[in-house]
């Protein structure tokens, strides 16, 4: 069984899908065995504690630097044995320490449809916000392997939604989680953990059997 570690810094819906995923036995060949907060105020952290599932705070605020944070993240992520890491709503971006630390073990989910609305500065609402100003009539959200560049690593799913007309950030931000997001994550995890994903000259080729 491989040792998953969801990293978190808000409400946790995706932690929450994962969760209820593993529960139903989706989750095939791994479990989560621990959360990790970049916030003490964190949901998540309420989710984890229903789940039973153990969590720690490593609170981005009590270190100066990216680096600094990322050495941390790196000893806790070594300290939980975790053979997969998952940043499910996690944001903060992780130094080169960790992800060359974890090269192709870490699974990103992005709002997205990468390359669009992605990279530094694209975050939570912000991205719907920005897809809306666009007037693209289609979005959706990206699992990915995550690098050393902001929403740039090797992409594993996607999947798309349609833009309605009088859509707010918010009901955009609803749909794609509802209709992709909560449900591609897990199916990434799954995937990952039953060895079905594989890399070759940096691109991702999942075995959908
Ligand atoms: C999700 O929509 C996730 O895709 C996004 O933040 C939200 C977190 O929600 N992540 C990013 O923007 C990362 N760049 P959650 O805490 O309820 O899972």
């Amino acid at each position: 069984m491989k040792n998953i570690c969801v990293l978190v810094s808000g409400g946790g819906t995706n932690l929450q899908a994962l969760i209820d995923a593993q529960n139903r036995g989706e989750i095939k060949g791994g479990r989560i065995s621990c959360v990790i907060s970049s916030k003490e105020s964190a949901y998540a952290l309420k989710r984890a504690e229903a789940a039973g599932i153990p969590s720690v705070v490593v609170a981005r605020k009590e270190y100066p630097d990216s680096k600094a944070y990322s050495e941390a993240i790196l000893a806790e992520l070594n300290r939980q044995k975790a053979d997969l890491v998952v940043l499910a709503g996690f944001m903060t971006i992780l130094d080169e320490c960790v992800t060359k630390a974890y090269d192709y073990k870490i699974i990103n989910v992005h709002p997205a449809l990468i390359p669009s609305f992605c990279g530094e500065g694209f975050y939570g609402l912000k991205v719907h916000e920005k897809a809306l100003e666009y007037g693209v009539k289609v979005s959706g959200a990206t699992i990915h392997f995550v690098n050393e560049k902001a929403d740039a690593g090797a992409i594993i799913l996607q999947g798309t939604v349609a833009v309605e007309n009088g859509d707010t950030p918010e009901t955009l931000q609803r749909r794609i989680m509802e209709n992709v997001e909560w449900k591609l994550l897990p199916k990434a995890v799954s995937l990952f953990c039953e060895d079905r994903i594989t890399v070759k000259d940096g691109k991702a080729y999942v075995d959908l059997k």
